[in-house]
């Protein structure tokens, strides 16, 4: 098996002056996101030389690198998301997205208030998600990097709730960094996604 090691991205200079969520918090994140990305290498690496014939359901070197590359892989999409639609200034969703929003949730307000309490019911992540065979919005809730996606959807919000996110800036406080995570949000990096990706929105 071959495979090519990947580097991480560059973060924002913007990301180091959002509005209520501190520049050591996230400067603190992107290197547990920089851990991603190394531990993804290494892991392939090893898979590289990995003994097939020792294939073991109860423990076997195969199965435990199979199963911890998704938590790294799960830490460097989660996180590539997050950073990237961040830096903005949030508000009411505009354009495509704004328009699947309104559509699939009824409105801005009950879109915002599923994802709020996807992410204080969530041990990890919530995401907003297109459903492909659905053709639908829905909010994801994930408990870590590696749990509950669902094949054939694509995230556009990604809202990381474990407490390494916001427990600096707001201790317990949940709620109050989801509304700081809401206030920073960039729309336009979203409907770039909408776009690429050729989600379709009537
Ligand atoms: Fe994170």
């Amino acid at each position: 098996m071959t495979y090519k090691e990947i580097a991480a991205r560059e973060l924002k200079p913007g990301l180091l002056q959002l509005d209520g969520i501190s520049r050591t918090s996230v400067e603190a994140h992107y290197r547990l996101y920089q851990g991603y990305v190394s531990k993804r290498n290494e892991i392939l690496g090893k898979l590289a030389s990995v003994e097939l014939a020792a294939a073991n359901q109860v423990y076997s070197d195969l199965r435990a690198l199979k199963v911890d590359l998704t938590f790294a892989i799960g830490g460097i999409k989660n996180h590539e998301l997050y950073f990237e639609h961040l830096g903005g200034s949030g508000g009411d969703p505009t354009g495509a997205v704004g328009r699947l929003i309104q559509r699939d949730f009824g409105s801005t307000e009950a879109w915002r208030a599923d994802l709020k309490a996807t992410g204080i019911a969530g041990r990890g992540w919530a995401w907003t998600a297109y459903d492909w065979d659905e053709r639908r919005l829905f909010n994801y809730i994930g408990d870590a990097q590696n749990t509950f996606p669902v094949w054939n959807a694509t995230p556009l919000v990604a809202l990381d709730v474990y407490e390494h996110a916001y427990f600096l800036d707001y201790q317990t406080d949940r709620g109050a960094y989801i509304d700081a995570f809401f206030a920073n949000l960039d729309w336009n990096v979203v409907n770039g996604w909408v776009d690429a990706y050729r989600i379709p929105t009537d």
